[in-house]
C-alpha cells in the first residue's frame, strides 16, 4: 500500500525539523517492504507570500484533499503579519478540513527531564490534551471599529456552536472510554458567562452517556497550577481552542520542551485527510542554525503512522526517540546537547533499523 502525503515544510525551521521526519518514513519504507509512502511538496509559506502575494495556491485546499495525510513543518516568519500567515495557511487547513480534533499528547518520555523538582509524584506525566479545533475563539468573528478614534472598540467573538462543542466533548469521552482513563474538562464558566457555561452544560450532558468514564471539570486558572503541581491528575483533558493552545504549550514546558511536543489535527470520519505537525512554530531565534530539535516533527510522524492503523511503527518510532533521548549521544542544544538537527535525524533512523533488525 502506497500512502500520499503533502507535505507543507513552511517557514524557519519547518524545513530542518522536517527534512528528518520524512527521513524516517524512509528508513521505514526501506525496513518494511509492505509499506510505502509517495511524497509530494508544497512551497507554501511567507517566502511564497513575499513572492506570490498569497500564503498558498488560490486552489490549495482542492490540490490536497486527496492525500492521505498532511505533514507540515511551522507557518509564520517576521516580515509577513502572523494573522495573515496562520489564517492563510495553517488555520485554512484545519478549517478546509473540518479537523475538529487536535491530538497533543503531553508524555514525560523516558530519558526526558522535566523542570519540575525531582519528586517521582511529578514525573507522572502521561496525558493527552483534546483539543477543539474548529470554532471557539478561533472562530474568526469579529470587528473593528472606529478604528483610530477615541471611541475605537475592537471585538472577537467566540463561538460555540451545539455540533462543535459536542462532538469534541464525545470524542474525548470515546478516547477515555476506549482507554480506560478519566478525563477532566478544562473550562472557565465563572467568567466566560456565555461559552464556557454552555461548554460546562455540554459536558455534563454527554457525561450522561459515559457513565464508566470518571470525570472531573476545572477552571482553567486552576488547571495550570495543577499541571505544575501534580500533572499526574490528568490523562484524557477535553478543552477550548485558545485554551487548548495555551495548557499545551504549558504541557510542553513540563516535558521537555517544544522540541518535543507533536500534535494530530484530525477529521475523525475522515472525509478530508488529517495534518499532522509539531506543536512548535518557526522559531525564527534559531531558524537557519541545523540545530532545531526535530523530535516533535518525528513524533508527529508516529502520529501518522498509528493514523495510517500501523501502530506497530508508530511505536516503534516512539522508542526510537526514547532511545535517542536517553543515549544521549545526539540531542540539540535545547536538551543540552551539541548535536544537529540532521545528527539527531541520523542517530534515529539508525536506532530504528537496530531495533527493527533485532525484533
Ligand atoms: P516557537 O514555537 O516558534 O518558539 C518558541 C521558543 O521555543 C523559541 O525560543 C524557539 O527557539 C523554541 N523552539 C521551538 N521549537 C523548537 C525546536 N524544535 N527545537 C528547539 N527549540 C525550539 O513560537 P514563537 O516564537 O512564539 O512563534 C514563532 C512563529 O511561529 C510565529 O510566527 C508564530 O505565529 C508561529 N507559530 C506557528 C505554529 C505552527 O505553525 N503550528 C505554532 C506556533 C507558532
Ligand atoms: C499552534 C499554534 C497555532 C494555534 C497558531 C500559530 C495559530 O500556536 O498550533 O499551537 O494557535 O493553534
Ligand atoms: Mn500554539
Amino acid at each position: 500500500m502506497t500512502y500520499r502525503i503533502a507535505v507543507i515544510p513552511g517557514d524557519g525551521i519547518g524545513p530542518e525539523v522536517t527534512t528528518e521526519g520524512l527521513k524516517v518514513l524512509k528508513t521505514i519504507e526501506e525496513l518494511d517492504p509492505s509499506l510505502s509512502f509517495s511524497f509530494e511538496s508544497f512551497p507554501w509559506g511567507c517566502e511564497y507570500y513575499t513572492e506570490n502575494g498569497k500564503m498558498m495556491d488560490d486552489d490549495g485546499i482542492e490540490k490536497l484533499k486527496d492525500f492521505d495525510a498532511i505533514y507540515l513543518g511551522a507557518v509564520g516568519f517576521p516580515g509577513v503579519p502572523d494573522h495573515i500567515s496562520l489564517w492563510d495557511l495553517l488555520l485554512k487547513i484545519r478549517k478546509g478540513f473540518d479537523q475538529y480534533v487536535n491530538l497533543r499528547p503531553i508524555k514525560l518520555l523516558n530519558g526526558s527531564s522535566t523542570p519540575l523538582k525531582d519528586d517521582p509524584k511529578l514525573r507522572n506525566i502521561d496525558m493527552l490534551v483534546v483539543r477543539e479545533n474548529s470554532e471557539g475563539e478561533y472562530a474568526g468573528a469579529g470587528d473593528w471599529l472606529f478604528k483610530g478614534k477615541p471611541e475605537e472598540v475592537v471585538l472577537q467573538t467566540g463561538v460555540f456552536s451545539r455540533k462543535g462543542t459536542e462532538r469534541i466533548i464525545r470524542h474525548a469521552f470515546e478516547i477515555a472510554k476506549e482507554s480506560g482513563k478519566s478525563l477532566t474538562s478544562i473550562s472557565k464558566g465563572n467568567a466566560l458567562n456565555y461559552s464556557m457555561v454552555f461548554w460546562d452544560e455540554v459536558f455534563e450532558e454527554v457525561s450522561q452517556d459515559y457513565p464508566e468514564v470518571t470525570t472531573y471539570s476545572y477552571l482553567v486558572d486552576a488547571a495550570a497550577m495543577f499541571f505544575v503541581t501534580d500533572p499526574g491528575r490528568f490523562e484524557i483533558v477535553v478543552t477550548s481552542n485558545l485554551f487548548g493552545d495555551i495548557v499545551t504549550d504549558l504541557g510542553a514546558g513540563l516535558a521537555g520542551g517544544l522540541g518535543l511536543a507533536a500534535g494530530a489535527n484530525i477529521n475523525p470520519e475522515r472525509n478530508y485527510p488529517s495534518m499532522f505537525e509539531p506543536v512548535h512554530g518557526s522559531a525564527p531565534d534559531i531558524a537557519g542554525k541545523g540545530i532545531a530539535n526535530p523530535l516533535a516533527a518525528v513524533w508527529s510522524v508516529s502520529q501518522i503512522l498509528d493514523h495510517f492503523g500501523h501502530e506497530d511503527w508508530g511505536a516503534r518510532v516512539l522508542e526510537a526517540i526514547e532511545t535517542v533521548l536517553t543515549e544521549k549521544k545526539a540531542n540539540t542544544p535545547d536538551l543540552g546537547g551539541d548535536a544537529s538537527t540532521s545528527a539527531v535525524g541520523t542517530e534515529l533512523c539508525r536506532v530504528l533499523e537496530e531495533k527493527f533488525k533485532n525484533e
